[in-house]
């Protein structure tokens, strides 16, 4: 619930398995940017419980909190990249904050900008690079902390039909090492494309799991 009255979402109730790839789909203003919220606990639920791996989100100490979040991946819509910081420095900031150390950081991070077919445009600018190679780097960085959940916010909101499926391929092979994703998406032609699990929300309430 937000502020008084809102209910953003309502008896939602949904597993997802670890290792899983799971959509989670629904009209603007469902309730999917929400969940995703409660998963990255920047929003603690007025009712109910998010559980990941087994703990209960809001009962976690300042440091566990700390912890739990350095082993998530976030891509948003609008990329969120430094204009000011080249794409080395963009994606490199993630283990800097997390304090790995220098030699660890630059391994990770020439690894997963070379994942990502990034690695000719590793001192490019943001604003010089394409909205398909923004989104990448925006993974790239995502990912560089080998997190063991990747969250998606409309991913592909900004990119043209072809560069959307390159992305969720991308998730694709991301999900085939290990790692649990949850994308929200209302592009219904993107989650053909993929073929996994959905979670279709209206109004905050779940409306079926195809
Ligand atoms: N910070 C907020 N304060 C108040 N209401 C909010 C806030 N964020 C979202 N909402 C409301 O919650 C509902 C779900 O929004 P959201 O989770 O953003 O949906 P979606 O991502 O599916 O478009 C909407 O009615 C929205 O207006
Ligand atoms: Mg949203």
């Amino acid at each position: 619930m937000y502020g008084r009255g809102i209910y953003a979402l309502r008896d939602v109730s949904l597993v997802v398995e670890k290792g899983e790839f799971v959509f989670l789909t629904g009209p603007s203003g469902a309730g999917k940017s929400t969940l995703l919220r409660l998963l990255l606990r920047q929003e603690m639920p007025s009712d109910g419980k998010v559980i990941v791996a087994g703990r209960d989100l809001a009962r976690l100490s300042p440091g566990q909190a700390q912890a739990y979040r350095r082993n998530l991946g976030f891509v948003f819509q609008d990329f969120k990249l430094i204009p000011t910081k080249t794409v080395l420095e963009n994606v490199a900031l993630v283990p800097r904050v997390l304090g790995a150390t220098s030699v660890q950081q630059q391994r990770r991070t020439y690894q997963v900008l070379k994942w990502l077919g990034l690695q000719h445009r590793m001192n490019a600018y943001p604003l010089e690079l394409s909205g398909g190679e923004q989104q990448r780097v925006a993974i790239a960085r995502a990912l560089v902390n080998e997190p063991a959940l990747v969250l998606a916010d409309e991913p592909t909101g900004n990119l043209d039909p072809d560069l959307s499926l390159e992305i969720m391929d991308l998730f694709r092979d991301i999900n085939a090492r290990g790692t649990t994703v949850l994308v929200a998406t209302h592009d219904r032609e993107l989650m053909r494309h993929v073929g996994r699990r959905a979670f279709s929300l209206d109004h905050g309430r779940l409306m079926e799991s195809a």
